[in-house]
């Protein structure tokens, strides 16, 4: 039966269709260069495509801001296209999942213009009002520095609108029935197309009770089981993978407690407690993260990510450790982002430093849940800081050394692909990295390789082990008769360190190492002595060599 969860085991890589691959010259990406590089994704190993937003837009929040949800926008292509994509991925026994941007539409959508003409309107209930300007106007906003308010004056409809985001994307009224039937007939159209699920935006805005009266928004749990069992009657397999960047107190009530509501969720609270542990060398505090986090339903599973295509959200972490952060990953303000986060790349923050980005990937590779890759990560590619906002870290894929980085033949490509330094495309792309057996490219091939291997870490159970130096963090799994450990060193400099397995009986005595040769026998009295170099990991099973032999399938 858990066999049968594939997105408990998937390798997820997100990409926007628009900054992958132009065919036509025009500058941007299309469903057509996404197509071609299908076998690229397929051969490094990907399993599910995350497409975000591709629907048409006025792409003033990178298509966060739709204004039709039922058409690709043309730049990217037609839907005729889409179809053929999500074929091709088929053919290829690959998923894709879209984004899905419910909790607001465009200012420019057709509902929102019809809606502000007139109180009249059928779809002026679809938004939210206020005739006076609420108390609350000037509180929870997500973009802070940016965004100075949530409430905004609409000249046309003479009231005010609510927007959590943008003033130029306005909430949608989910409470409204007609918007809830509204969103639950998007999702039965892109899963007619092909799609094997969302990843829900901003989830917890979507549920929360919204009005002008509203104090404390409180969220509507039930709305999530809905969306759910719309989508197991339509098509079983789907699924939602939730931005909900929430207190693990909360986790179980996004889930359900009955396994009823979300499938998937992002792991934030790891997500911030890892980059953490890299800064300060300490894995205690990722440690607490993953416990609070543990508990899920069977069918549950969690989102493991580096980066994203929005800042690295610290806001979770205490004002001590945010501060360790950004002291080492983005101590210049022009780096930082939202009074809260960090919008460079991974490559760019860990210093381009190859040993320390392998640990990052081994990490995110090792934790509990399903590993999420950001396009252009497995090569390692960089940042342009002189881009507002996150966009920096959304410039065009790099493929080759030719013009615009193989991006595309015209000249004026949708953001300046990044060119010069150490992370231009001359020095940084996929054809030069495909060729070299070293490269960061092709050690991410294999380690997803090895990932698949080791399926214990999306469904078993999981034990931190009791480590004395801070810097050593050990996670072990266990399913069934199957047990896999590793180990990392989240230090610089080499370390001796002497451990019990924690297995029962003779099975923990042999570690086999899966990505070198430095198998571990323990001593007579149980205990493994393995020195570890700076910034090292480590992957083992535990048990004889002949493991296989005996594994039990999964
Ligand atoms: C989510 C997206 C972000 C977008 C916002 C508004 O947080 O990740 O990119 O700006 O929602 O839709
Ligand atoms: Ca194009």
């Amino acid at each position: 039966m858990i066999n049968d969860l594939w997105y408990k085991n998937a390798v997820f890589y997100c990409l926007n269709v628009g900054t992958f691959l132009d065919t036509n010259g025009d500058g941007t990406g299309d469903f057509q260069g996404l197509m071609r590089r299908l076998d690229y994704l397929h051969g490094i190993g990907v399993d599910a495509v995350w497409l975000m937003p591709f629907q048409t837009s006025p792409q003033r929040d990178d298509g966060y801001d739709v204004a039709d949800y039922y058409n690709v926008d043309p730049r990217y292509g037609t839907l005729g296209d889409f179809v053929e994509f999500t074929h091709a991925a088929h053919s290829r026994g690959m998923r894709v999942i879209i984004d899905l941007v419910v909790n607001h539409t465009s200012d420019q959508h057709p509902w929102f213009k019809d809606a502000r003409s007139s109180p009249d309107s059928p779809y002026r209930d679809w938004y939210v009002w206020s005739k006076t300007k609420p108390a609350n106007a000037d509180q929870g906003m997500v973009f802070p520095g940016v965004q100075d308010t949530t409430w905004t004056y609409d000249e046309q409809a003479k009231e005010y609108y609510f927007h959590r985001f943008y003033d130029f994307q306005p909430d949608l009224n989910t409470a409204n029935p007609k918007v809830q039937a509204e969103i639950l007939k998007i999702m039965g159209f892109w899963i007619q197309l092909g799609v094997s699920g969302f990843r829900m935006d901003a989830v917890p805005f979507v549920i929360a009770t919204k009005g002008a009266d509203v104090t404390k928004p409180v969220e509507q749990f039930d709305m999530l089981r809905m969306f759910r069992e719309f989508l197991q009657w339509r098509k079983g397999d789907s699924i939602i993978l939730a931005e909900a960047n929430v207190l693990p107190d909360t986790d179980m009530d996004y889930f359900g407690s009955d396994g009823d509501r979300m499938q998937m969720m992002f792991n934030f609270q790891v997500n911030q407690h890892l980059f953490y542990a890299l800064a300060a060398s300490d894995g205690r505090p990722l440690a607490k993260a993953l416990r609070q986090t543990k508990s899920r339903p069977e069918t549950a599973q969690w989102a493991i990510f580096l980066r994203n295509h929005d800042e690295l959200d610290l806001g979770r972490l205490t004002d001590e450790q945010r501060e360790k952060v950004f002291e080492e990953f983005g101590p210049e303000k022009g780096m930082q982002l939202y009074d809260r986060g960090i919008r460079r790349r991974l490559a760019p923050m860990l210093d381009g430093d190859r040993r320390r980005m392998e640990l990052a990937y081994s990490l995110m590779f090792t934790l509990p849940g399903t590993p999420v890759l950001r396009y252009g990560d497995e090569i390692a590619m960089g940042d342009d800081l002189s881009l507002p906002e996150r966009n920096c870290a959304r410039t065009p894929m790099q493929w080759s050394n030719e013009p615009q980085g193989g991006f595309t033949l015209g000249s004026k490509p949708v953001l300046p692909v990044i060119s010069g330094g150490p992370y231009g495309y001359e020095t940084i792309n996929v054809a030069h990295q495909r060729r070299e057996p070293e490269s960061f490219l092709n050690w991410m091939e294999r380690i997803i390789r090895m990932r698949k291997e080791v399926p214990e870490i999306g469904v078993g159970d999981f034990t931190v082990l009791n480590m004395r130096d801070p810097s050593i963090f050990a996670i072990r799994y266990d399913w069934r008769n199957n047990s896999a450990l590793f180990i990392h060193n989240l230090s610089g400099s080499p370390k001796e360190i002497v451990f019990e397995a924690g297995v029962e009986g003779e099975e923990g005595n042999v570690l086999v190492d899966v990505l070198d040769s430095g198998h571990s026998k323990a001593d007579d009295k149980g205990k493994h002595r393995v020195v570890i170099e700076g910034y090292g990991y480590r992957w083992y099973r535990v048990g004889g060599l002949n493991y296989l032999l005996k594994r039990t399938d999964i």
